[in-house]
């Protein structure tokens, strides 16, 4: 697997979106070739999954199995063929949106998103006893996370659309987010790069080219 794979963080209202298709089109620009992809989501199967996930009340056993079922049909099917054909894979959400909104936003059992982890994009020698591939552990090369404080974030998420079941949660479950993807971005510091989300879109843009021209993206 040699492909070049990006993820993008952080609360809602942070505004990652523009920035993906932006570094998607200066990737492109370079003659790579660039699959553009959200979680949960990114197959026909797991957009079906994303619509019960983001609409439907569930406890948060339920709606990690159903984050993690359909990221399983996702790299299966889309990331790891991607990679293998040497592709560059841009990801809006991965599973550190799954430790940071089910782990410490709702209180969800880390040990056992560790294990699901495992289970779909990690090692297990058991998986073979299974009938499954034991492929190697799948991560990001590179995550973005735009940080906002989430009274910010839910000033600019009030002027958009109507809020999902996620987007509608109070400012204490943000802060909460927020905090777990600190936890993650100092527990890994050379896959994360924290981009200040707290300036203006074509100030935010500049950092994140730059980022990908520290690391010899772009
Ligand atoms: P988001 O990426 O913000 O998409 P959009 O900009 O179209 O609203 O929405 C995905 C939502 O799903 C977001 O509120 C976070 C939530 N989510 C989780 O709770 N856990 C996960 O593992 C993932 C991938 C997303």
């Amino acid at each position: 697997m040699n492909g070049l794979f990006i993820s993008f963080e952080g609360i809602d209202g942070a505004g990652k979106s523009t920035h993906i298709a932006g570094l998607a089109e200066a990737l492109s620009n370079k003659g790579c070739k660039v699959t553009l992809t959200r979680e949960p989501g990114g197959t026909s199967l797991a957009e079906k999954l994303r619509t019960l996930i983001l609409n439907d009340p569930m406890d948060a056993l339920t709606e990690s199995l159903l984050i993690f079922a359909a990221r399983r049909d996702h790299v299966q099917t889309v990331i790891r063929p991607a990679l293998a054909r040497g592709e560059v894979v841009l990801c809006d959400r991965f599973t550190d949106a799954t430790y940071a909104y089910q782990g410490a936003g709702r209180g969800f059992d880390l040990d056992l998103l560790k294990t699901l982890e495992k289970w779909v994009h990690g090692t297990r020698a058991s998986h073979v006893a299974y009938g499954l591939q034991a492929d190697s552990m799948l991560q990001p090369n590179l995550t973005y996370w735009f940080d906002l404080a989430p009274e910010l974030a839910a000033k600019r998420l009030a002027n958009a659309r109507v809020p999902d079941k996620f987007e509608s949660q109070p400012v204490v479950f943000f802060e909460a987010v927020r905090d777990g993807y600190h936890v993650r971005a100092l527990a890994d510091p050379h896959r994360f790069a924290r981009i200040e989300a707290n300036q203006s879109k074509e100030e935010v843009f500049a950092d994140v080219i730059q980022v990908a021209k520290d690391r010899g993206y772009l």
